[in-house]
């Protein structure tokens, strides 16, 4: 059995390296990206293993046909980059890994939001332009006296509620689904214009559908309290960035926390290369102290990059051993 394993990271190959030989399964690895790839380049492959921020293009999986591949097993969570009805066209099958750590998401997000209450980033830049005096009356926001609107209480949003519980916080949650191990732990809110304007901090952990794209856009922010901190380590489209931008001009947006950013795909080349992106909306948040700038690494820790490879292989063995995998996900349905 061969795996093609596409878009690489350093940081993965030991993992690989471990599974592939306890399973004796031998891996091509490819550094790119999966996309430009023609048929021929799949030659040997029984199934593709792969990683990616940006979307899928169309064309690659007519060669991945052509070249008889039917599975494709990623390592991720989201799946908003995958072009689905072109699977189905194109007959080949999907898995994701749908929890290799909420965990680490959940900690990332508390993070910045503590990192936000203690005004960190102002703290930064005054202590590195020894400006002590100023780090020393900045005024910090003890987060156990804040109420916290968790959107979306799946796995990561479940954790969340749980760390930021331990901290005192209250917390409101919003989901069409409620989870049921958050029965009477939380209160939910039928309704998102409920939430908006009874919440210190607004974290967001949905999945970055069409349905929710601008989830918080201008209407959403001015029914939020003034001051409030917004935190993303879900998806960039969930947030209007023109009325983020627009709202922390006004300081009706106290602060934000942003791990994932609607030009993640126009930045994404430079951040490759270690260059400063020229995007507009990028530089200024850059710019302002009141934001906290990630490039999608919440999820970033060594026990999630060990589940991402491990479980995701484990889908690709399953996918060629049996034509199904414990976590396929109907590309035809969604
Ligand atoms: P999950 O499927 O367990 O939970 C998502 C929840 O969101 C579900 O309960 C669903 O009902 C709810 N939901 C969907 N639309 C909603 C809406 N409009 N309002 C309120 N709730 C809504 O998913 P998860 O594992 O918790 O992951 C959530 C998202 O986190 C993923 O889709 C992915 O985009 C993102 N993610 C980011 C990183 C990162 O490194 N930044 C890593 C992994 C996942
Ligand atoms: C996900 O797992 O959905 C993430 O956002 C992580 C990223 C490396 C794709």
């Amino acid at each position: 059995m061969q795996f093609g394993v596409y878009g690489l990271r350093p940081e993965e190959k030991k993992y690989f390296a471990q599974w592939a030989e306890a399973n004796a399964v031998t891996l091509r690895y490819h550094d790119d990206n999966l996309g430009a790839q023609k048929a021929a380049d799949f030659a040997g492959e029984d199934a593709v293993v792969t990683l990616q921020t940006t979307p899928y293009p169309a064309a690659v999986f007519a060669e991945m046909k052509k070249a008889g591949v039917q599975y494709i097993a990623l390592r991720n969570v989201g799946m908003d980059n995958v072009p689905f009805p072109v699977l189905a066209a194109n007959g080949i099958k999907l898995s994701n890994v749908p929890a290799y750590s909420p965990q680490s998401i959940a900690e990332f997000a508390v993070s910045l939001t503590l990192q936000l209450v203690r005004g960190f980033g102002t703290l930064n830049r005054a202590i590195a332009s020894h400006q002590y005096t100023e780090a020393m009356h900045l005024t910090g926001i003890e987060l156990g006296t804040l109420t916290i609107g968790v959107v979306g209480t799946g796995r990561i949003g479940a954790s969340a509620v749980q760390l930021f519980q331990g901290f005192g916080c209250t917390v409101l949650g919003y989901d069409p689904y409620p989870n049921p191990q958050l029965k009477n732990k939380i209160e939910y809110v039928d309704d998102l214009a409920d939430l908006w304007p009874r919440v210190d901090v607004i974290d967001l952990h949905i999945p970055g559908t069409k349905e929710n794209t601008h989830l918080i856009g201008a209407p959403e922010i001015a029914q939020m309290k003034p001051g409030v901190f917004l935190i993303n380590t879900a998806r960039g489209n969930l947030i209007d960035t023109n009325a983020l931008l627009q709202g922390l001009a006004d300081d009706h947006i106290g602060g934000a926390g942003i791990d994932t950013f609607e030009y993640e795909n126009e930045v994404i080349d430079q951040w490759n290369r270690n260059e400063a992106p020229a995007n507009k909306a990028y530089q200024t948040l850059m710019a302002d102290p009141r934001v906290i700038f990630t490039p999608h690494i919440a999820y970033h820790t060594e026990s999630a990059v060990e589940n991402m490879v491990t479980v995701s292989l484990e889908q690709a063995k399953a996918f060629v051993q049996t034509g199904t995998a414990p976590h396929a996900v109907d590309v035809a349905k969604l």
